[in-house]
């Protein structure tokens, strides 16, 4: 099976990362042949770190190609989007992989919070399109959603979930709703917690320390949004609230004035606490 992968972010490179290991030749599509190379790279370097520390044997970067052309994924078996979270470039790039690949070519989605469905929309052979929502950080969430699109076929979706579980992860099978099944929780319930710290005038540490040590989270709801990204949330959060207007959905005004200033978290070193680069 060949996988190709649009956009390698954080999310992206994730799953570039997966489909390596997994033996699988992959195609990673970015905009710059600069930004392919330093993605690149930065996956050489985790997966030379799992050898390093025995969680693999081995592996082969070679097969990973990157590229700048759309085209050069016209012959893999799943392509998978990974760019970034706004319905019209996404629109316009699955015409364009429409255009180039093959007619049983599945057309996966990895949006946290678009509907899959209005992806699909933008192309004639919308059964072929399905949602592969995998979580942050891509190589160590086990779980990916495989969503059904209203017009998804069997199998299309079947392939996704079949490429789920080669990818060792724990495929979870849910409809297009806003949200799908984790971030129609989790978003609301990051919400609350960041206007709790007003409420209670709880500082960031002791409300990431409550969630963690009083609730048995791996990470606190501030460090988690300074991982997802402050914008990734807000936006999530913007369209959750457009399609359910449920009041705790709808993005905390300090989240989205943190977002507004650049404080994005992790990828730009500052967000509730500061991260050296
Ligand atoms: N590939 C391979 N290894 C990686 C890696 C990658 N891409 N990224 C990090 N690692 C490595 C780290 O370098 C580290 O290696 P080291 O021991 O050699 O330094 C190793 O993985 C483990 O890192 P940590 O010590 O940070 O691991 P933890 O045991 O603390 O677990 C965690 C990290 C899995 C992130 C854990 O804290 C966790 O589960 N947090 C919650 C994350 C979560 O909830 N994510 C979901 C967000 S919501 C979402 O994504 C939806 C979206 O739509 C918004």
């Amino acid at each position: 099976m060949k996988v190709g992968v649009v956009g390698l972010g954080a999310m992206g490179a994730g799953i570039a990362q997966l489909a390596v290991e997994a033996g699988l030749e992959t195609v990673g599509r970015e905009v710059t042949a600069e930004l392919g190379e330093k993605a690149r790279g930065r996956i050489d370097g985790f997966l030379k770190r799992k050898v390093e520390k025995g969680q693999i044997e081995a592996y082969d970067i070679g097969l990973l190609t990157t590229t700048t052309e759309v085209a050069d994924l016209a012959d893999c078996d799943v392509v998978i989007e990974a760019i970034v979270e706004s319905l019209e470039p996404k629109q316009e790039l699955f015409r364009e992989l429409e255009r180039v690949c093959r007619p049983d070519t599945v057309l996966a989605t990895n949006t946290s919070a678009l509907s899959v469905t209005e992806i699909a929309s933008a192309i004639s052979s919308a059964e072929r399109v399905v949602g592969m929502h995998f979580f942050n950080p891509a190589p160590l969430m086990p779980l990916v959603e495989i969503v059904r699109a209203e017009l998804s076929s069997d199998e299309a979706f079947e392939t996704a979930y079949a490429l789920g579980e080669k990818l060792g992860k724990h495929p979870i099978r849910c409809h297009d709703t806003p949200g799908f099944v984790v971030n129609r929780v989790l978003i609301p319930l990051l919400n609350d917690c960041v206007r709790v710290l007003d409420e209670a005038r709880v500082s960031v540490e002791d409300l990431d320390a409550g969630m963690k040590h009083g609730a048995g989270w791996p990470m606190g709801p501030c460090e988690l949004i300074d991982l997802v990204g402050t914008d990734v949330h807000v936006h999530a959060s913007e369209a959750l609230w457009a399609k359910l207007r449920e009041p705790r959905m709808a993005a905390p005004p300090r989240l989205v004035a943190m977002a507004n200033a650049g404080l994005l978290g992790r990828k730009t070193g500052r967000g509730f606490y500061t991260y050296e680069s």
